[in-house]
């Protein structure tokens, strides 16, 4: 271990929900329930800290609402992955004026990776007097004191020190009600891509116990949820801080362990140390989905180089190949950046090839966004907007092509999937996702959500399958 794996201690997170009571008798004293709105940006990380925000917001008593005229609290946890991300923050937080003239109590706090970069706790402070507390993501835990400093002493916080991050449980969560949750194992990222401002804002990797994670996979099984996301940075790391090591691998093993009717999914992985037991766990552990979201970023040597991946183009086929022959039938799935500083046309067809060659279930591709105080932002970048977004459309052009068609071979055949959500639409009423992940759109009566049933694919296209239920 190269450095300590820091705990908040329980009690001291039971004097932040001893707080939440003593802002629950301050608020509701006149017996009016107050409400709260929590919009959330980013990642499926950014969503499972929303999670504990409400948590800690449902122990003072306020209940939830969407429309930020309504809401006594509105908290906007933040993303600081790519600049379009912070704009739109940025952009939101500025029209709150309004709401804030309509109410003039509402307490505005902006929270999240974003605001644990300097120059933008800075830019809040300055620009958007309207903001009355910030905080970043290691100061989470601490929201109900936060608050509670605002409301009494009627003035701005800002808890945004810079923190390498620990390990906290027992902080309260209200979870979307239906089929899917997410569950954190472990924290922060350690790797430093070179474009990435993660590891900067999230602090060093650090997981939670393996009996913390069973205990709560245990819960959400038994208040009925089917399909659990396990969530990290990078997954294939867990375990490495802890005193008794447990893998990635093992943890699966040990949630696949508990009885019930659900699916083990996680993300993210990262090529780097994907191992052949990750995928042998994968293939034996039944209540594990054949699903693999495996960021590449470029299939280009020079630039992983230069991205800090700490793989090989060659390394990642191979890798896909054996994950492949335990699990013919995976879903694989990827992150791709183009426009990366200095990416010449041949380094860009060099991503063009591996994903022909790789043929993905799906692509998250992104152009490069320059992030404050990371080595990519100063590497030398020549190449245009124009340049990048021609490569990026030929990108999608082909991810587009490649999904389509991976998508067209599931037609006429019958696959098993966990009904999970209404569309709203008329004609598919109903979503639902195959062991692998996939969208299925089907018809057919809502008291199936929440069931497995087999479906004929009848129809597909690059986003999605459309299905009818077989009897
Ligand atoms: N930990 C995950 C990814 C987290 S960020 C992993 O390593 O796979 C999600 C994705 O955003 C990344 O995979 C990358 O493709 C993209 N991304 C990160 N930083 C970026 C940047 N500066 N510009 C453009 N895309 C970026
Ligand atoms: Fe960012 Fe790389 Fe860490 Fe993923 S692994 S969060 S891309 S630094
Ligand atoms: Fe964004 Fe933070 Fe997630 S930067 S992608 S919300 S870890």
């Amino acid at each position: 271990m190269s450095y300590e794996r820091k705990v908040i201690d329980i009690k001291d997170v039971r004097r932040q929900i001893d707080i939440c009571k003593e802002i629950y008798e301050h608020v509701n004293s006149d017996g009016v329930t107050r409400l709260a709105m929590v919009d959330t940006y980013g990642c499926q990380q950014n969503e499972a800290d929303s999670e504990k925000i409400r948590g800690y917001l449902a122990e003072m008593g306020y209940g939830f609402t969407e429309d930020e005229f309504q809401a006594d609290v509105i908290v906007i946890n933040t993303c600081a992955v790519r600049e379009h991300a912070e704009m739109r923050v940025f952009g939101n937080v500025g029209a709150l004026n309004h709401t804030k003239k309509a109410r003039p109590d509402q307490i505005i706090a902006v929270c999240g990776c974003m605001v644990q970069q300097e120059h933008i706790a800075k830019k809040l402070k300055m620009s958007y007097p309207v903001v009355d507390l910030v905080f970043g993501p290691h100061e989470l835990w601490r929201f109900p004191e936060l608050l509670r400093q605002v409301m009494a002493r009627k003035k701005r916080i800002f808890a945004t020190e810079n923190d390498t991050g620990a390990v906290i449980e027992g902080i309260p969560q209200v979870r979307k009600e239906g089929v899917k949750a997410w569950l954190s194992i472990m924290y922060g990222c350690n790797n430093f891509c070179t474009y990435c401002i993660v590891p900067y804002v999230r602090g060093r990797e650090r997981s939670r116990l393996p009996e913390d994670i069973v205990r709560e996979a245990r819960e959400l099984v038994a208040q009925g949820y089917k399909d659990i996301t396990l969530l990290g940075q990078n997954v294939n790391s867990y375990g490495k801080d802890l005193d008794e090591p447990t893998d990635f691998a093992d943890l699966i093993r040990m949630i696949n362990g508990i009885e019930g009717d659900f699916i083990i999914r996680f993300m993210t992985s990262h090529p780097k140390d994907a191992t052949e037991k990750l995928f042998k766990t994968m293939a034996e552990c039944e209540k594990c989905a054949h699903q693999l979201h495996l960021p590449v970023q470029s299939g280009n040597d020079r630039i992983l180089k230069v991205m800090n991946r700490n793989y090989t183009r060659e390394k990642y086929i191979r890798q896909v190949e054996l994950a492949r022959s335990y699990m013919p039938d995976l879903v694989l799935t990827t992150d791709i950046i183009v426009g990366f500083p200095g990416e010449t046309d041949e380094e860009f067809n060099d991503t063009l090839t591996l994903c022909e060659k790789v043929r993905y279930d799906a692509m998250f591709t992104f152009i490069y966004s320059k992030r404050v105080g990371t080595p990519a932002a100063s590497m030398p970048d020549p190449f245009t907007r124009e340049d990048k977004q021609r490569h990026f459309d030929a990108l999608t052009e082909l991810a587009n092509r490649i999904s389509g068609e991976k998508h067209a071979e599931y037609e006429g055949k019958t696959v098993r999937v966990l009904v999970d959500g209404e569309t709203g639409k008329e004609e598919y009423n109903l979503s639902s996702r195959t062991n692998g992940g996939r969208l299925v759109h089907l018809k057919g009566d809502k008291s199936l959500i929440g069931q497995t049933v087999d479906v004929k694919i009848t129809a597909s296209n690059t986003w999605a399958l459309y299905g009818e239920i077989s009897i």
